[in-house]
């Protein structure tokens, strides 16, 4: 018999409660008014395990992909949310059980589950190559139909992608193009790779490169400006041998630095050369650039995480590892390996966002949810929102009450915008214990004046990851929407 009980864990109670249903609510009732130039599409992707995991070490990350797709047109939103119908998920609906251990662990998985892979799709969405795509970075990428949420199927680029995807490729607004990067790891002393590839605007793979890598760590995210892009290999270790032997899979590392390898666009792995910093946690960046021939990336980074344990076991909380906006700057002419770090803004952030269409161009403000007081913002929820102007220092900042949990903040151009504030800042917000939640839409020039509109979804959305918005003038979109 299978269970009908969540196991009492941080990520399955409170904000994170899994609701285990599928809508269509085609007229959200709205509070104030939404502007009549925004029209496009929301979506947001996270864990929503439809089945009781057996596993006591649940982890956030390990949950079954659920997509939200907000349609915003003439003052009106609808919504749908579905899961994504990965072989996995298909595989434990048609059990009506959960098979495969945390993070897809073969030592607790159930033998059923041999031959089907481990793939969530839960950490990003994103449209590109006419494609709705959820991401997530141990996997192919996963097709679904951009208005029906339908599952297409994994999408291997013609066979480019059969293993790992990262689940923060870039889109350079500029060229179309896609830039993505998957973590491969070889078996016995070989040295781990990434695979680096270039998806042109059409969805064709135009260039795929393998650069081996330092050790294997988490590659979440990394780095694309107009010629080079950058490879981040944190402290946060993962080690099979290790976890074999009764330690943590994913450790993080006090000991080792981050290292940062930088290679031209276009480059092979013959071309990357090492950098060189602090030892820091760090999963994503609010933009990178070129600015004087250097290279400029704004990035969220604490001492540290608590989101896995350090490699010997010990676990350090939320308070000891928060996460800053940081400028780290790397400098491709100096004669040391050295990467320069400032602190732009010490608020406890979770996921900064840029401009989208200036990603790899330069940028000045970077959008992010934010925590004021709770005491675990990744558990209790971030109980609010900022936008900090990367020039001046001056922070644009709201707060939803102690109680609240808010995502990602999203800019979203106004139809017919081209300037970085011309539009608005979307997130979406529940107050703890609400049987409600609410997209909340702010004039992305003004959060500190509040929401100009609230829309109200009837029941509450678990904590999710990432969320990206698409307006009705945006090429990703109509070469999706048709
Ligand atoms: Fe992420």
């Amino acid at each position: 018999m299978a269970s009908t009980r969540y196991r009492d864990s941080a990520f399955l109670t409170g904000h994170h409660r899994p609701n285990r249903m599928e809508v269509d609510a085609p007229d959200l009732f709205i509070e104030g008014e939404l502007p009549a130039d925004l029209a496009g599409v929301f979506y947001r992707n996270g864990a929503e395990p439809l089945y009781p995991p057996t596993d006591e070490d649940y982890h956030w990350f390990d949950g079954d992909g659920m997509v939200y797709a907000f349609f915003i047109e003439d003052g009106r939103v609808s919504l749908r949310n579905r899961w994504v119908r990965t072989d996995k998920l298909l595989l434990e609906m048609k059990e009506g059980r959960r098979l495969f251990g945390v993070h897809g662990n073969p030592m607790t998985t159930d033998p059923l589950a041999e031959g089907t892979r481990y793939n969530t799709a839960n950490t990003n969405i994103v449209l590109h190559g006419g494609k709705l795509l959820a991401l997530m970075e141990g996997a192919p990428p996963v097709e679904l139909d951009p208005r029906t949420l339908d599952t297409l199927g994994e999408e291997t680029y013609g066979g480019v992608v059969t293993t790992t995807f990262s689940a923060h490729p870039t889109v350079d607004h500029s060229t179309g193009e896609l830039i993505n990067i998957g973590s491969i790891a070889r078996r016995g002393d070989a040295a781990p790779e990434l695979r680096y590839d270039i998806i042109d605007f059409d969805g064709r793979p135009i260039a795929t490169e393998s650069v081996p890598v330092p050790h294997q760590s988490m590659l979440h995210t990394f780095f694309v400006t107009e010629h080079y892009v950058v490879f981040p290999v944190t402290p946060l270790d993962i080690s099979l041998p290790r976890a074999m032997s009764g330690g943590p899979l994913v450790g993080w590392d006090p000991d080792r630095p981050t290292k940062l390898g930088l290679m031209p666009r276009r480059g092979t792995a013959a071309d990357v050369r090492w950098f060189e910093a602090e030892p820091r946690h760090m999963m994503h960046q609010a933009n990178v650039w070129e600015s004087d021939g250097r290279i400029v990336a704004d990035v969220a980074a604490a001492e540290g995480t608590a989101l896995f344990p350090d490699i010997d076991g010990t676990r350090r909380t939320h308070r000891e590892t928060r996460q800053s906006l940081r400028r780290w700057t790397i400098d491709p002419t100096a004669t040391t390996d050295v990467v320069r770090e400032e602190i732009l803004n010490d608020r406890d952030i979770q996921f900064p966002r840029p401009d989208d269409r200036l990603m790899t161009r330069p940028s000045r403000y970077a959008f992010a949810n934010s925590n004021l007081h709770s005491v675990d913002g990744r558990a209790d929820g971030m109980d609010s929102v900022v936008r900090v102007d990367t020039r001046t220092g001056f922070e644009d900042l709201y707060h939803f009450g102690d109680s609240a949990a808010a995502g990602e903040l999203i800019f979203a151009p106004k139809v017919g915008g081209t300037d970085e504030l011309d539009g608005y800042a979307i997130t979406l917000v529940h107050q703890a214990g609400a049987a409600e939640t609410e997209l909340v839409v702010f004039d992305a020039k003004d959060l500190t004046g509040g929401p100009l509109a609230r829309v109200k979804v009837p029941f509450a959305i678990p904590s999710g990851f990432h969320c990206n918005y698409y307006s009705v003038d945006n090429p990703l979109y109509r070469q999706a929407m048709g």
